[in-house]
């Protein structure tokens, strides 16, 4: 029997947002013999020892710049780390791979699609899918990503095809199977015929797909975290652009089919407040995307004092319940009243199992606003009958009838889980926003 994968949105750590392929040292700044596995395998220590892993963030991926391949054209951990002289990985992953799993972790890799990874690594699938997708499962890998540097539109589908079936072939009969992380549409750029058509056929491969930008990684002005132009800078998107991307994908969610609006920049690296932080996990949550953590994990394991709220952001159960629902549905756009990312205030709305609603109301303003929502907008009837609405951030129920009215910080939210009770749950019109969204 084998277990399958990816059924609800993956949760874990990816260290790209946060470290590219830069060499890294230990925390007191010591870096001699300290390879990069041993950076990776320290992350998932401190993801254990924080609770991350209790609490679903069993996924360790390391991207970019982990390979080599040998003269006889075998994939392996490559000797050194990016371009520096740190040491890399060892040239065989099960090891490494057995740490993860006895963390009670998985192991991600990642490759591209063409012959050369983004980073220039000669590391990439083409023309070696089978034998990869063998390596994969030879070392005990449970999750790869796939990125698209070198292939286009026109050989994309082909090559990623290829992999889903070499990866089938490589674990058929093993109970390990292998999540296919696909970054396909996020290379389509924004909405276009040819956005759509990736989305058709990537749903058929894998279990979850990059639909936006690099989430703020090369960004010159850590401040436009929150909103990065999308048309300048396409591959370098805020949280607000990729929240904006990737809400309106919504339909493509479903158990075992998650849209990717790329990392949680919640953590250690400084591009957020703690209000936007607080909104990031939010509304991903209420997207349904993945939570893939990119921040120095190491720190927070180190000083849990000063890192406390970002550990309670990454640890609300109650909002990481919203995430992980058994519908699988995506959360869609209940009303946006300014297109503006520092102006105006937008609603997500979450179907949930049972004929729940997960409702985040977010506050763009640059200052505190109050904000009635009705519950007609997030698509219930019978508005005189009393529902009980839970604060998925102070944890308390209350009643209420026909609307909830908060108070909301700049650049902050409000979370709630709405229980029709006997009210009856959402309207046919519900339904239809979220079909349409
Ligand atoms: C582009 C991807 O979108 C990123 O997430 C990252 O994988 C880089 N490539 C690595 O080069």
């Amino acid at each position: 029997t084998s277990t399958p994968v990816g059924v609800t949105p993956l949760m874990g750590f990816n260290d790209w947002a946060r470290f590219t392929c830069s060499a890294q040292a230990r925390l007191d700044g010591t870096t001699a013999g300290y390879s990069f596995q041993q950076f990776m395998e320290d992350q998932a220590k401190a993801m254990s020892d924080t609770g991350l892993v209790a609490a679903g963030y069993k996924n360790l991926t390391v991207d970019d710049c982990w390979m080599q391949r040998n003269s006889a054209g075998y994939l392996h951990g490559a000797t050194n780390w990016g371009s520096s002289s740190q040491p890399g990985f060892d040239s065989e992953l099960t090891a490494y791979a057995d740490y993860l799993h006895s963390l009670g972790m998985q192991a991600g890799l990642y490759t591209t699609s063409g012959v050369n990874t983004c980073q220039g690594v000669p590391g990439g699938i083409m023309g070696h899918e089978q034998a990869d997708a063998n390596s994969l499962a030879y070392w005990g890998i449970d999750s790869i990503k796939l990125d698209n540097c070198g292939t286009t539109s026109s050989n994309r589908q082909s090559e990623f095809t290829s992999f889903a079936n070499a990866l089938g072939t490589a674990t058929a009969g093993h109970s390990r199977k292998i999540l296919f992380n696909e970054s396909a549409p996020a290379g389509a750029g924004p909405a276009s015929a040819t956005k759509y058509q990736t989305m058709d056929w990537v749903r058929g491969l894998g279990q979850m797909w990059r639909v936006s930008p690099d989430i703020n990684v090369w960004h010159p002005n850590p401040a436009d975290s929150w909103d990065s132009p999308h048309a300048a800078d396409w591959y370098e998107g805020g949280i607000y652009q990729n929240f904006t991307d990737t809400v309106a994908l919504a339909r493509y969610n479903s158990p075992g089919n998650a849209n990717d609006a790329d990392m949680l920049l919640i953590g250690d690296n400084g591009q957020l407040t703690l209000p936007e932080q607080r909104t990031q996990f939010a509304v991903w949550s209420a997207m349904g995307s993945p939570l893939m953590i990119s921040t120095d994990v190491r720190k927070m394991a180190a000083d849990p004092v000063t890192y406390a709220p970002q550990l309670a952001i990454l640890k609300n159960a109650d909002i990481i319940a919203v995430d992980q629902d058994a519908l699988g549905a995506g959360g869609y756009l209940a009303s946006r009243d300014n297109a503006s990312a520092t102006a105006g205030i937008d609603v997500v709305v979450k179907p949930l199992a049972g004929g729940k609603r997960a409702v985040t109301i977010v506050n763009k303003n640059a200052t505190a606003t109050n904000y009635t929502l009705d519950l007609g907008r997030v698509g219930f009837g019978n508005l005189g009958c009393a529902r009980t609405a839970k604060d998925l951030w102070n944890h308390t129920s209350s009643t209420v009838t026909g609307s909830i009215t908060t108070t909301i910080g700049s650049h902050d939210n409000a979370m709630y889980t709405i229980d029709p009770g006997n009210c009856g749950g959402a309207t046919a019109t519900g339904m239809i926003q979220s079909a349409q969204s």
